[in-house]
């Protein structure tokens, strides 16, 4: 067996991963092309582009671009008919903007644990989390992987409450063959650096009814009217606009995306293939309805009790002295500071106890289990995926064999 190189062997990789973004040459003419020749607001053609084109790729009739997936969520959110005090449900193993943005419309974010099997909310749970006071259930499809929408879909209908989906991690994702997003009455993206699309920073809200992508319209820009003066304004609205120049760039990505996305799925299932026989390496499941994920993290689980008791923080710092970086993520929500600031800030939650909350489900994935690999891991050619996988096999081997190296 070689030597690790958290004890001084060589690394399994030395090599950075694919660079993310990528600046392509269509990225830099089409930025190129809309400083030269557009608005680089209000009026832009790349703007009004992108959006068609974005809601075509989305199944969906409508989009609004936004400057972020949080202002798109909030924008959302209020489109929907949040005031104040109303609840929306959300699983508390997510990005926080899901939860920053039910309080920056002054409403109630509530909780509801994950389904261990695909780490998104649980369906059967939700039920029981309706009062009187909900308004929205916001299931978020994590990592790209669509939360069960049938379920969730099922019970907006029996209770007449909006489901708005939080699919900023989610381009390209399919439930039972429709692009996600646009299953409920509305659902958002986040272009984000990070993102399986980016524009550095944006958003955008999909939808299939006029109604609510209206109301999107007014929130995202001052609480101006599709066809309303510039000078009348109706709500209140911010101004939430993406640029020009940043849609010029989502529109030239969206010619890259299927190809990129092709890779992603191929590498996720050679990586799957393999890691998944490592004894105490659990792959995440998805429903039979998923048609596609969008592989934006690779999210894998470790149990501590299949590797000698050695901590999953020791697994991290061993796979990254070998050149892969792997790291925990999420906390669980409700345990962010934010929540335990007390009432203050946030009147409307006097009633709310978050520091009592107890999601077993949760916790265990977050401060125990989950393994993280950054999306671009996936976009790598054959000998980066076998780098990772060697890594895998190296540092797990090692951990069975020789616990005492972990001490
Ligand atoms: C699940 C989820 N929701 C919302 C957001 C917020 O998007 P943004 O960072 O573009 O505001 C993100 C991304 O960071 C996210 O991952």
């Amino acid at each position: 067996m070689s030597k690790l190189a958290i004890h001084g062997g060589s690394p399994v990789r030395e090599k950075p991963f694919t660079k993310w973004p990528k600046a392509t040459t269509e990225l830099k003419d089409a930025i190129i092309g809309t400083v030269e020749n557009e608005n680089w607001g209000v009026g832009s053609e790349a703007i009004s582009s992108f959006e068609n084109e974005f809601s075509n790729f989305h199944d969906s009739k409508f989009c609004i671009s936004t400057s972020s997936g949080t202002t798109a969520l909030w924008v959302a959110l209020k489109s929907a008919g949040v005031k104040s005090g109303d609840e929306v449900i959300i699983p508390p193993y997510t990005f926080i903007a899901t939860a920053s943005a039910v309080l920056m419309a002054n409403a109630v974010p509530i909780f509801v644990d994950i389904d261990p099997k695909t780490c998104n909310i649980d369906p059967d749970k939700i039920e029981e989390a309706i009062t009187d006071k909900t308004k929205v259930i916001m299931p978020v499809h994590i990592t790209g992987n669509p939360a069960q929408m049938s379920k969730i879909l099922d019970i907006s209908k029996k209770y007449g409450i909006s489901v708005i989906e939080d699919a900023a991690q989610a381009h390209g994702a399919e439930w039972e063959g429709t692009k996600v997003g646009a299953l409920g009455l509305g659902g958002i993206f986040s272009f984000q650096t990070s993102k399986n699309m980016s524009a550095g920073e944006g958003g955008a809200i999909i939808s299939n009814d006029q109604e609510f992508i209206d109301k999107c319209f007014s929130y995202h820009n001052c609480g101006r009217t599709t066809n309303g003066a510039f000078y009348d304004h109706q709500l209140l609205g911010g101004n939430f606009r993406l640029n020009a120049i940043a849609a010029s760039m989502l529109l030239a990505q969206l010619g890259t995306l299927e190809s990129e996305m092709q890779i992603r799925d191929k590498n996720r299932k050679k990586l799957d293939q393999v890691i998944s026989q490592i004894d105490g390496i659990t792959i995440n499941g998805k429903y039979k309805e998923t048609t596609r994920e969008s592989n934006h993290l690779y999210l894998i689980r470790y149990d501590s009790n299949l590797f000698n008791d050695v901590p999953r923080a020791k697994f991290f710092s061993a796979m990254q002295a070998e050149g892969i970086y792997t790291y925990a993520g999420y906390k669980p929500l409700y345990r962010e500071e934010l929540f335990s600031q007390g009432s203050d800030d946030y009147s409307w939650l006097e009633e709310y106890d978050y520091q009592n909350i107890d999601m077993p489900h949760t916790q265990r994935l977050a401060d125990k289990e989950s393994v993280w690999i950054k999306q671009n891991h996936l976009l790598g050619n054959d000998e980066d995926i076998q780098d990772i996988i060697d890594a895998f096999e190296k540092v797990t081997t090692c951990i069975k064999n020789e616990p005492e190296l972990f001490v």
